[in-house]
């Protein structure tokens, strides 16, 4: 018997015992990355392609460089640490996640997967373990929505689903384009489809993530195994009226783009809480007021939708009844309302075998855990489009995210460290059952 990383009794897994040091291990990482932030702003600001952000990216390299792993930037800027396996030329088994946040954010949404991803590698060489395939820990670039109007950059060029065309016609408010940004994390635009991997080159995806939401923290259980990632589809909304003096234009012939977009933002609230759209939630959670002044009748709003279910139909259906309501609004209230979407992704479903070996390995290690659906987006679902995913959740406290109270037990984040570490070994021990069964 032995102690488990949140100090339950267990009987030892097969595969090593898991290093004593892991709970620091991963905290003091952690806590690391948490110093390149933005001073000028509050919470926890890393967003892509900035100064801080080329930073961290240097010091995340350095843990990997430390326990002795290659590491190589890939076009996209994507980071990739690898250790080599026994068998050269065999697919590789990747585990990553990202390193940037939101504005304003926490210190845990995908840097507890990168740390959990090198702390698995860390655990296999204090284990001698060596393994038959490549492992590679991959630091996707630019998870989160960027300047530019787009998200998970580095996922998208390595499943050669970025379109080409973005890196130059996406600027940002100083004309920096998408991929001058790339170039200046450190990949090299001009070249982006060669980040493009090709599926048979890849065995399978992991990712360990925290829950950003209640459930596990609710059920008193420390791991999530992930069936699915919701689609999201991201809309622009230009509302035009008229600018106009705040004191001598009367109430009765205003075009005010500001109000008409209050009234559509409470649209968009009604239909996310439409029970016949089941789980769907959509939101409005970034708008520009054009002039922006105080005694200025606005004249132009612009403001960006996430619209989310785990049913494609769903997302769709809202997507369109949002239009009609624009439609009424523009009517009523004499301005003219644009909606364009941005881009939409598909749920993605996580690959059953690795579903399955990942609850394996919670069994041997006798760990409650709870199959779910995410809510939230992640690299995981555009790398399910090339190779076998699966995803580890482990516990929000009070299910907070995307917010500077984010917060996950080093404990949990630990035992999902060994399960993420279990798995890999599970799926290269047993990658002949993917061959025999497909
Ligand atoms: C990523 O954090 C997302 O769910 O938007
Ligand atoms: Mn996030
Ligand atoms: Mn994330």
């Amino acid at each position: 018997m032995t102690i488990d990383p949140r100090g339950k009794t267990r009987a030892a897994p097969s595969w090593h015992q898991f290093p004593d040091d892991s709970c620091k291990w991963i905290e003091e990482r952690i806590m690391e990355l948490a110093r390149y932030t933005d001073p000028k702003l509050g919470g926890y600001t890393r967003l892509a392609f900035t100064n801080e952000d080329r930073l961290a990216r240097e010091v995340v390299a350095s843990f990997m460089k430390d326990i002795g792993m290659e590491v190589r930037v890939d076009p996209a800027g994507n980071i990739i640490g690898k250790t080599n396996g026994k068998q050269a030329d065999a697919p590789v088994i990747i585990a990553g996640s990202h390193i940037d946040t939101v504005k304003e954010g926490g210190r845990f949404d995908g840097i507890a997967g990168v740390i959990s991803a090198i702390e698995a590698v860390r655990c296999f060489q204090l284990g001698n373990i060596a393994t038959q395939h490549p492992i590679e820990v991959v630091v996707f670039t630019s998870e989160e929505p960027n300047e530019f109007g787009i998200s998970t950059v580095g996922s998208r060029a390595m499943t050669g689903t970025l379109d080409k065309r973005l890196l130059v016609t996406l600027k940002n408010k100083d004309g920096l384009s998408l991929g001058e940004a790339i170039d200046f994390a450190g990949g090299d635009a001009k070249i982006i489809s060669q980040a493009a991997r090709k599926s048979g080159d890849i065995l399978a995806y992991l990712e360990l993530h925290i829950e950003q939401g209640p459930i596990l923290e609710n059920m008193g259980i420390p791991i999530g195994v992930v069936t699915g990632i919701a689609g999201i589809s991201c809309g622009q909304v230009t509302v035009l009226g008229c600018a106009d003096h705040a004191g001598t234009t009367s109430m009765n012939v205003r075009k005010d783009a500001l109000v008409a977009a209050a009234e559509s933002i409470q649209a968009l609230e009604r239909i996310g809480q439409r029970k016949s759209l089941k789980d769907t939630v959509a939101t409005i959670g970034k708008m520009e007021n054009f002039p922006n002044a105080a005694n200025v009748v606005p004249g132009k709003v612009i403001m960006q939708t996430d619209i989310r279910s785990t049913q494609l139909k769903f997302v769709e259906r809202a997507e369109q009844a949002f239009q009609e309501e624009l439609r009424k609004i523009s009517m009523r209230r004499a301005v003219n309302i644009f909606f364009n979407r941005l881009s939409i992704g598909p749920p993605a479903t996580m690959d059953d075998w690795i579903t399955r070996l990942i609850e394996e390995s919670c069994q041997d290690c006798g760990t409650l855990y709870h199959l779910m659906p995410s809510g939230a987006g992640h690299d995981a679902s555009h790398v399910s489009e090339i190779t076998k995913a699966g995803m580890i959740f482990v516990p929000s406290k009070g299910g907070k995210s995307h917010c500077p109270e984010e917060w996950t037990d080093f404990r949990d984040i630990a035992l999902g460290a060994h399960i993420l570490a279990a798995t890999i070994l599970k799926i290269d021990e047993r990658a002949k059952e993917v061959e025999r069964n497909g």
